[in-house]
């Protein structure tokens, strides 16, 4: 079993002067949801995740020498325009890493991203942007220790990543993801996000995930805040016993391609982050109107077609329609017809379960 410890790195050789290394990291969605964190990102409860495909992130890390090396430096360009906006957050993540990062003191970073899709679009952009720098760390990690083997570059950068922004330890690999500790996977972890590691039915590798924008504005209640909030929450034993139960019930389904019994499984998981939300102190609610009007006429659809498309949902008020790829024209034929009425500026993105993020 992996403990932290093992990822303070013992650097011996010489450090390179400078280099640049590029990764494109995916984003994920989540079956089995995490919600509601302890101290240093370790999640209250395991989750799952479909690694996503076409929304990423491209980021270039260019690094360099500096003079005096107290302390990591470095300037964001976001879709390559220099942005501060986002240095507190980045400055709490390389704090966070330092210690397992300490190579990185005695350089200046040049960070530059972009995502795939748009900004303000209610998708959050931290599980491909932090994977993506924690992937590009590892890159100048890798060439100091040029010995390190694969696994252990996959599984510091999703302890990295994860330190960066939960969600994002499950977006360095696919098609599936589990992180947290959960007796059913041997090799589970709090610290980082595992490659899933049991049998996968083929019809899930066709899946595709629609995601129908609804609100594209800033959230009222951020995830970090919001998981913050689970701590007093009356049910929050019960919420994190359900997310156990419901991957052990997964298990079996992701094996059998029982497609009803996973469309229970994710819907009831997706509602159950949401009923949490209602019953925090304070309380929220991320869902809008249209969402309620989209999940109403999903399961109308569902009833009359019989095709097995779900939804799922996150932090927010976007539906995620999840769904085999041999209903695509049908479900594609749904939401043209009836559900982009409901979408802002009838927006929607169409994307598909990948296999985790590469190096360009
Ligand atoms: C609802 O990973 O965004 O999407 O660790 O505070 O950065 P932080 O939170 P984040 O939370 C994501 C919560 C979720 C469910 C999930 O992806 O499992």
């Amino acid at each position: 079993m992996m403990a932290h410890k093992e990822f303070i790195p013992k650097i011996s050789g010489e450090l390179p002067e400078k280099g640049e290394f590029t990764w494109q990291s995916p984003s994920n969605i989540a079956l089995v949801k995490y919600w509601g964190k302890k101290e240093n990102q370790i999640p209250a409860n395991p989750s799952v995740s479909f690694t996503l495909s076409n929304c990423h992130s491209i980021t270039t890390v260019k690094f360099s020498k500096k003079e005096t090396s107290e302390k990591v430096a470095f300037d964001f360009y976001f879709e390559g325009q220099k942005k501060d906006d986002f240095n507190p957050k980045i400055e709490k993540f390389l704090e966070r890493i330092s210690e397992y990062t300490p190579y990185l003191k005695a350089y200046f970073l040049e960070i530059h991203s972009e995502n795939s899709f748009p900004h303000s679009s209610g998708i959050a952009s931290s599980a491909s942007g932090m994977s993506a720098l924690a992937l590009n760390i590892m890159s100048i990690e890798r060439e100091i220790n040029p010995n390190m083997d694969d696994e252990f570059f996959h599984l510091k950068s999703s302890f990295l990543a994860r330190l960066g922004s939960g969600s994002a330890s499950r977006s360095i690999e696919g098609p599936l993801v589990e992180w947290g500790k959960h007796n059913e996977f041997e090799t589970s972890s709090d610290l980082f996000g595992i490659k899933y590691p049991h049998t996968l039915h083929e019809v899930f590798k066709t899946y595709r995930d629609t995601i129908l924008l609804v609100d594209k504005g800033e959230k009222t209640v951020s995830s970090t805040v919001g998981h913050g909030l689970m701590h007093g929450n009356p049910f929050a034993e019960a919420r994190f016993q359900q997310a156990h139960d419901n991957l052990s019930k997964l298990v079996p389904v992701l094996e059998s391609g029982e497609l009803d019994k996973f469309i229970e499984i994710v819907e009831s998981e997706a509602l159950s982050l949401h009923a949490v939300m209602l019953s925090s102190i304070p309380y929220f609610i991320l869902m809008k109107p249209n969402t309620l009007q989209i999940i109403e006429k999903i399961w109308a659809f569902r009833k009359e077609t019989n095709i097995p498309v779900c939804f799922t949902l996150d932090a927010g008020a976007n539906v995620h329609m999840l769904y085999p790829q041999e209903f695509e024209e049908k479900v594609l034929e749904l939401i043209k017809n009836e559900l982009v009425a409901y979408c802002q500026n009838g927006h929607y993105i169409c994307d598909k379960i990948g296999n985790g993020a590469k190096m360009l």
